[in-house]
């Protein structure tokens, strides 16, 4: 009887704990989605940075092969992809449809790049050359990539910009992070709509950056120092950014073992032990 109540009791708060994170999720979607605390500003997502390379190169190319990027990405990738320029890295973008993403990617890194181009169509095999390597495949299987990892080392940078469903970028993601390089850099583009799979997936990975065995925890005797061990995933990916449309994944440059929060100081309030 006692066992039932306390089954019954856990189960309550159980279930409390799931409405409270649903009520938050809810909050959270609710107030971005329908209201617009920034109602006043006129800055727009395009706002012209004059200096941003690729938006230069971008605006500039009017002729020739095809690009076709939405006009917000360029601050992104600048932001995230700006280290990597004049630099040996090795560039790999899924999606060529007419080559001028190739030709971009490579004025902006410069000559040390090699670049990677993915795409289904047998006709891209043209954009081929001495810099740029194309593979033709189906991002959405597996047995491609595990060719295709056969072939090419490990990448600095994976840009998804291919099909677009959902359960391709799943699938390329899965089979392209553990491929991507210490430092390395994980873009997937044009993730659509609120209840987006795609996005599900991350946000769901997402918490593994927070997670936290406490059980793990490993303090010093005065508490000035305190330590987690780090989880694989932890270990991996440093970062997750989500814009619109778009989601960027960093990978640490060495692998983590631990989280340690320290205190620094000798004066302290009372009221935190
Ligand atoms: C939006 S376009 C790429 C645009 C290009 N990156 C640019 O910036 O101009 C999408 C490309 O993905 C290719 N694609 C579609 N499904 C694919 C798949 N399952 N695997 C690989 N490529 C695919 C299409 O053939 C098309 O060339």
């Amino acid at each position: 009887m006692l066992n039932s109540a306390k089954i019954a009791a856990k189960g309550l708060l159980h279930a409390s704990e799931v409405l409270r994170q649903l009520r938050a999720f809810w909050d959270g979607y609710t107030t971005w989605r329908y209201r617009n605390p920034w109602a006043t500003s006129s800055e727009r997502l395009d706002a012209p940075d004059q200096s941003n390379p690729l938006r230069l190169f971008f605006d500039a190319h009017t002729e020739g092969p095809g690009i076709w990027k939405w006009r917000h990405y360029f601050d992104i990738y600048d932001r995230h992809l700006g280290r990597f320029r004049d630099r040996t890295v090795r560039v790999l973008e899924i999606g060529i449809y007419s080559g001028g993403s190739l030709e971009m990617w490579r004025n902006y890194f410069g000559p040390g790049c090699k670049i990677y181009g993915i795409d289904i169509e047998s006709a891209c095999k043209v954009y081929e050359s001495d810099s740029v390597r194309v593979f033709i495949g189906d991002q959405g299987d597996r047995n491609f990539w595990r060719q295709f990892r056969q072939e090419v080392q490990s990448v600095d940078i994976v840009i998804d910009d291919g099909g677009h469903l959902p359960e391709q970028q799943i699938v390329t993601f899965e089979e392209l992070l553990p491929h991507l390089r210490p430092g390395g850099v994980y873009i997937c583009e044009d993730i659509h709509g609120t209840l987006n799979p795609f996005a599900a997936y991350i946000y769901g990975s997402a918490q593994n950056l927070n997670a936290c065995d406490k059980s793990q925890e490993n303090g010093d005797n005065n508490e000035r120092r305190l330590v987690y061990s780090a989880s694989p995933f932890q270990s991996a990916v440093r970062s997750i950014h989500f814009y619109p449309f778009v989601t960027v994944i960093e990978r640490t440059e060495a692998p983590i073992s631990e989280l340690v929060s320290t205190k620094h100081g000798t004066q302290w309030q009372p009221f935190l032990k």
